[in-house]
């Protein structure tokens, strides 16, 4: 399992489709106990180019892209709205290794968005209501106040997926993987869609 004392990586014996890495190193990093695995950094950028960033779970690795779920109004959802492109990276420290991904980004069906909604436990249900995520708070009183009158109005466990709220995929453009090892002569192998496929090329570390 990877760590700076296995064999390095040969671009020949990887996987053509980027996302078979992403899930078997996926695995790896479940395997290695690493508590949530699937946190993400991710930015967005503005229409005229500002980042922002922060992290959210990937809640899904398809061969269509890699998915989360947010609050459309947040920073990050206006963000989107305005400019539908997204980076995101992550690092296993126990396995020393790290994955960047670019890539557009698509709103989720609202069939998808349901589906995953109902999975979640009612309070976070409620809470997605009682939340206009990045927005400003006068107390923290002001959001268990809200949080009280939807877990009143919702009383039961139907608490239907709110409008605002949903899920994004990230369909990848390029996606790195970086492998770290001794004395900093670290694997890089990065993926670039190219038509239907993919080109694989190593780059320097
Ligand atoms: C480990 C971790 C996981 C998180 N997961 C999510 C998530 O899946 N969805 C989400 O909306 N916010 C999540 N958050 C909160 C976000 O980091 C962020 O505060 C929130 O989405 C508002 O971001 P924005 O104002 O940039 O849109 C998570 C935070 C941390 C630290």
């Amino acid at each position: 399992m990877g760590n700076a004392d296995d064999e390095p990586l040969e671009l020949e014996s990887l996987p053509s489709e980027p996302v078979v890495l992403f899930r078997r190193w996926y695995e790896d990093s479940e395997r290695a106990g690493i508590r949530l695995p699937n946190a993400i950094a991710l930015a967005t950028a503005s229409a005229d180019g500002r980042p922002s960033i922060r992290h959210v779970l990937l809640r899904d690795m398809g061969d269509d892209g890699f998915t989360f779920y947010t609050n459309h109004g947040s920073r990050k959802g206006s963000e989107l709205a305005e400019n539908p492109r997204a980076a995101f990276s992550i690092y296993w420290r126990e396995l020393d290794r790290q994955i960047s991904v670019t890539g557009d980004v698509a709103v989720v069906s609202d069939e998808g968005s349901d589906a995953y909604f109902a999975t979640r436990p009612r309070e976070a249900r409620v809470g997605a209501w009682a939340s206009r995520q990045s927005s400003e708070l006068a107390s923290r009183d002001e959001l268990m106040e809200r949080f009280a009158a939807f877990d009143a109005r919702y009383a039961g466990d139907d608490v239907p997926r709110p409008p605002f709220w949903g899920g994004y995929r990230v369909a990848p453009i390029t996606v790195e993987f970086w492998q770290g090892r001794q004395h900093r002569l670290h694997d890089r192998f990065l993926y670039g869609r190219s038509g239907d496929g993919w080109t694989i090329r190593r780059l320097s570390p």
